[in-house]
């Protein structure tokens, strides 16, 4: 089963899960980029706007192995801005939502909130509803269990 996991990542927090499921599931992970500085104050009112308007700013290029439409599973991760995806995921999945065969989905949080409805406004960019999700607050007790419990969802797909 060939997985390719892509996340944006602002701070960190995405980025750290995503690299340990892909290093669970020994599979590319690819960072999107969209050239966009988000730091400070000004780059967070800027990311909760854009996700707030539903835009979707030029992701940069990025490389894969295989052409998005080869992989057997997409894992997409983001963080929750303003109750949606980051607005660079919302970009890639403009774009290549058409072509995942199958997709799924990790999202990071910072309230108590899970954020269950942002999996469905992503499912809306797909051919195919997403066949396994997780939310994570990163640092709150059990998210090394919902990381874990989505790892052996996803393994129990492969079979
Ligand atoms: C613009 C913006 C809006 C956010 N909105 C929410 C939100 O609505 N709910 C929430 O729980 N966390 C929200 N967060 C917090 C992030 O989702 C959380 O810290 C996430 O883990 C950050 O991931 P990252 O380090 O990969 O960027 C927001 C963060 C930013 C920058």
């Amino acid at each position: 089963m060939y997985i390719l996991c892509v996340y944006y990542s602002r701070t960190g927090n995405t980025e750290k899960l995503m690299k340990e499921i892909s290093q669970e599931l020994k599979c590319e992970c690819v960072r999107l980029d969209d050239g966009v500085d988000r730091s400070g104050t000004g780059g967070w009112l800027k990311s909760g706007m854009q996700a707030m308007a539903l835009e979707v700013p030029a992701v940069k290029e990025f490389r894969t192995v295989l052409p998005v439409s080869a992989y057997d599973l997409v894992i997409i991760g983001t963080p929750v801005w303003a109750g949606r995806c980051s607005a660079p995921v919302r970009s890639f999945l403009q774009k290549n939502g058409n072509k995942i065969r199958k997709a799924a989905y990790v999202i990071t949080r910072d309230s108590d909130v899970r954020y269950e409805e942002v999996f469905e406004q992503m499912d809306l960019y797909l051919s195919a509803p997403h066949i396994a999700a997780v939310t994570i607050r990163p640092g709150s007790v059990g998210s090394t269990f919902w990381r874990d419990e989505f790892l052996t969802a996803v393994r129990g797909k492969e079979k």
